[in-house]
């Protein structure tokens, strides 16, 4: 048996194609295996189960890691793109701070200029961590095994026992951006350049705004499920107690925009208040939505994969003020933006108990949510394999 990702295992044949005929006999098999769980070898019986619980495909996947190839031409684990990975105050100047994401540890440390520089972390020289006791000289992260020191372009530029630095001597340096309160890092399978930019948001800066306080919340569920979001109009009343009147989706290249018109309870003054939203994806993950209801608002809502089955989810809610921004305002700019959280992690309990619907069962009224799968699928591609026609379909 031959292991391809700590997730996948390549079936020998006999066995695979014993497992994708075994899919036509579902109940009969899933009880053999039981059967052979308790009497016989668990292993054997556990790729049986985790190949009925995947769906049959001519692989095995760990069943808690599992996210079915629910549209074709997926590629990637991880999709490409701009992703939300720290607040600015979480990485102080002199000090390497771990970032668990995308299934593997990166190392965020600021440059002799400031900047965040975000690197792999995995020293090239023996595999020591850069970023678990990992220190910060002037600019550089210096790897706690032998003290190798690698610059924010990811080069090793000091090796205090050599004068001859080995020329893969190097790690991966994200691309990174400090915008509107955050910071960005582009991820990209390819290492290829950012082809589209987070929109900066001049009332961020702006003195009659009250910016937003960012939360993250860890959950348990995969991307996609928070994507689907976009163009669910049916979960609206249950789930947020909000019922648009209009609900429209647009996907245009990297951008996916929903307009609302709802009634909304918790952001609005009034029972049955109208407010209007347009929310905005900017690529797979940032998702920024400006509010008219009770105060203008813009609510960020971005979701970053850690590993195959768990997503950070970053919240911020903020808010004008008419009238200048006075200690009262930002009492109710502070309750206004915590009615506005409970909004937005609504459905988390849904998400972590749900199944991954790869083939759901849509009605007609459902929403353009096969719609958004292709568009979310661009990211999981190759660039040269990402054709706007696809898309846009
Ligand atoms: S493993 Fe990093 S310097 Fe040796
Ligand atoms: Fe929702």
């Amino acid at each position: 048996m031959m292991m391809t990702s700590p997730h996948e295992i390549d079936l020998p044949l006999p066995l695979a194609t014993a497992s994708l005929a075994a899919t036509r006999h579902f109940r009969s098999l899933r009880r053999l295996a039981i059967h052979m769980m308790l009497h016989h070898d668990g292993l054997i019986c556990n790729i049986i189960l985790n190949h009925i619980n995947c769906g049959g495909y001519g692989r095995v996947m760990n069943q808690h890691d599992a996210v079915p190839d629910w549209a074709s031409g997926r590629v990637f684990d991880y999709p490409r793109g701009w992703f939300v990975v720290a607040t600015p105050e979480s990485i102080p100047a002199s000090e390497a701070v771990a970032l668990p994401f995308f299934g593997r540890t990166l190392v965020a440390f600021r440059g002799a200029d400031g900047d965040v520089a975000i690197l792999d972390s995995v020293c090239p020289h023996m595999g020591a961590s850069l970023a678990i006791g990992g220190v910060v000289e002037e600019g550089e992260v210096r790897c706690p095994f032998h003290h190798w020191r690698f610059g924010p372009d990811g080069r090793c530029s000091h090796i205090p026992y050599s004068k001859l630095i080995p020329p893969q001597a190097k790690v991966h340096s994200y691309p990174v951006r400090e915008q509107n309160g955050l910071v960005l890092l582009w991820f990209d399978p390819e290492h290829g350049a950012p082809d589209y930019e987070i929109p900066d948001l001049d009332d961020y800066y702006d003195q009659q705004w009250v910016p937003w306080a960012i939360v993250r919340r860890d959950i348990r569920t995969v991307p996609l499920e928070i994507v689907d979001n976009i163009a669910d109009s049916a979960h609206l009343g249950p789930v947020h107690q909000s019922w648009p009147r209009v609900f429209e989706v647009e996907f245009d290249g990297h951008r996916a925009i929903q307009t609302q018109f709802a009634s909304h309870e918790t952001l609005t003054d009034i029972p049955g208040g109208e407010m209007k939203t347009v929310a905005t994806y900017h690529g797979p993950s940032y998702l920024l939505t400006s509010i008219e209801g009770r105060y203008r608002s813009w609510m960020l809502l971005a979701h970053t994969p850690i590993d195959q089955s768990h997503v950070a989810v970053w919240y911020g809610l903020m808010i004008r003020s008419d009238d200048g921004v006075t200690p009262e305002f930002q009492e109710i700019a502070r309750e206004y933006a915590a009615a506005g959280q409970v909004s937005a992690y609504q459905d988390v309990d849904i998400w972590e108990n749900k199944s991954l619907s790869e083939r759901p069962a849509l009605c007609r009224d459902d929403g353009p949510i096969l719609d958004a799968r292709r568009w979310y699928t661009q990211f999981l591609k190759p660039r040269a394999r990402a054709e706007t026609s696809e898309i846009t379909q």
